[in-house]
């Protein structure tokens, strides 16, 4: 029977006949016998191997073995007097394939996080980069399952668009004409003879077209990758980064803040109940306060603060902040910091923005200077979810577009959304990539996709 590491380090396997494939970690060799510590990517431990050297091929092949070997084994699963409850006494072991170690990068030796980005391709194999897989697969499941048994649908929404949501110009052209034969009309490049006939980008949000679906189905959600060509060199900005984003019909703001808080307390005790293990080693290597602050925070509410109240509270700090605040300007990570993880040392739930730095479809609130905008952010990381009530009344949206340059003729189907059947509605959206680097406590955001896009960065 064919087990996993973490199937077969289980006691209830003791007796069993079994055949374990990964890769070797380590060789330790005493008179009659070597220890080979065997991991496939099923947990963060090992699984001992006992290999014999009574075993056809043990001066062959076990002796050749080597951190990063590829390996199949069939033994039995014995009790083990060492600190782990299982081991395998191996009966046959065949070599895939062996790993140079004068050259396979994965020695012993502890390699920086920065070292292990130029090795993408393998620094899965790494104990910090395997657990931040498997708990980034446990918080896509958690967020699945808590939409799913709340009702929510699952829309997939465009990836190409051309439509700019977040209207901040930080969008991917997609085209497919030779960018050294452009087509001209008067000098410029005429779009209207490329493939979609118009000027077309990779999607910065899918909330303009969840929108649609609230609008008729009620509850829906996306869960897809997301897009941003800006410049920014930061630990927490991806080029390419997966964006969940939920929209619901009939939500004011205050439903929206209830939904998000109650979303991430959710996401926090399925990734502690589910990833116990690499929950224990992030604590221990990478962040030692990480369980106890993920547990206060399932356990205590979220402060929700107005942003003039944020602002007030900033410039009585007396920090000297590299970015001087005041009313009107966007809080820098250096501001949502301090109020998460000194003043209040709690996620905070800021809203009602001012409507000048926030995009014009949300809802204008009645002072005329804010709009009923949410940002949740949490020690560290800082922004987490970005969220809003959506503008619902036909009137004012168009107001909004013209303010910030936008041709309502462009957005004909978003505004008919509001001239037929309207309703209040509102979502948000969540980086995953930060979640996942708030409960794992990583520091750079790199360091918990698979393949980091970045600024002059698309290897692998
Ligand atoms: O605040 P943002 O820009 O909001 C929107 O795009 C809305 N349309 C969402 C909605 O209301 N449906 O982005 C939402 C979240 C941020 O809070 C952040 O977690 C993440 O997306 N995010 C990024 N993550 C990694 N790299 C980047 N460059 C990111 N930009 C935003
Ligand atoms: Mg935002």
């Amino acid at each position: 029977m064919d087990l996993s590491v973490k199937e077969a380090r289980d006691p209830g396997s003791v007796g069993n006949e079994v055949r374990i494939q990964g890769w070797v970690r380590t060789r330790r060799d005493s008179k009659h016998f070597s220890f080979v510590e065997i991991n496939d990517g099923s947990c963060q431990s090992n699984l001992q191997v006992i290999a014999d050297n009574s075993l056809p091929n043990y001066e062959n092949d076990v002796k050749s073995l080597g951190a990063g070997a590829s390996v199949s084994i069939r033994g039995e699963i014995k009790e083990s007097g060492g600190k782990q409850a299982t081991e395998l006494l191996a009966s046959e072991l065949i070599v895939h394939g062996l790993a140079d170690p004068q050259t396979y990068p994965l020695q012993k030796k502890r390699h920086s996080f920065e070292k292990l980005r130029e090795w993408a391709h393998l620094r899965p194999r790494t104990n910090t980069f395997g657990g931040v897989m498997r708990v980034r697969n446990c918080i896509s499941r958690s967020i699945h399952n808590f939409f799913q048994e709340s009702g929510f649908l699952y829309i997939n929404t465009p990836i190409i668009t051309a439509s700019d949501c977040e209207g901040a110009g930080a969008m991917f052209r997609v085209t497919s004409m030779n960018p050294e034969q452009l087509p001209r009309t008067d000098g410029k490049v005429d779009y209207a003879q490329d493939f979609f006939g118009k000027s077309t980008y990779l999607t910065v949000s899918g909330q303009l077209e969840a929108e649609i679906f609230a609008c008729a189905l009620g509850k829906v959600y996306t869960f897809g990758p997301t897009f941003r060509a800006e410049n920014s060199n930061t630990s927490r900005h991806l080029a390419e980064f997966w964006m969940i984003e939920p929209e619901m019909a009939f939500y004011e703001l205050t439903d929206n803040m209830d939904l998000a808080e109650r979303f991430l307390k959710r996401v926090f005790s399925d990734v502690l109940q589910d990833c116990e293990e690499d929950m224990a080693f992030f604590n221990q290597w990478v962040d030692k306060t990480l369980l106890e602050t993920l547990k206060e925070i399932i356990a205590a509410e979220f402060v929700r603060l107005p942003y003039t109240e944020a602002v007030e509270i900033l410039i009585k700090s007396g920090e000297s902040f590299e970015y001087p605040v005041e009313w009107g300007t966007d809080l820098q990570s250096e501001h949502e910091r301090y109020l998460t993880e000194q003043h209040f040392n709690s996620p905070v739930i800021l809203y009602d923005y001012p409507r000048s730095i926030k995009p014009f479809y949300m809802y204008c609130n009645e002072d005329g200077k804010t709009v009923r905008a949410m940002d949740v952010l949490v020690p560290k990381v800082g922004e987490i979810i970005g969220g809003s009530q959506r503008e619902h009344r036909l009137d004012v949206l168009k107001g909004r577009m013209g303010e910030q340059g936008l041709d309502p003729a462009e957005y004909w189907w978003y505004t008919q959304l509001r001239e037929y059947g309207t309703v209040p509605h509102a979502g948000f959206g969540l980086g995953l990539e930060r979640l996942v680097q708030f409960v794992t406590g990583m520091g750079n955001i790199r360091d918990v996709i698979p393949c980091p896009r970045t600024p002059g960065n698309a290897d692998f």
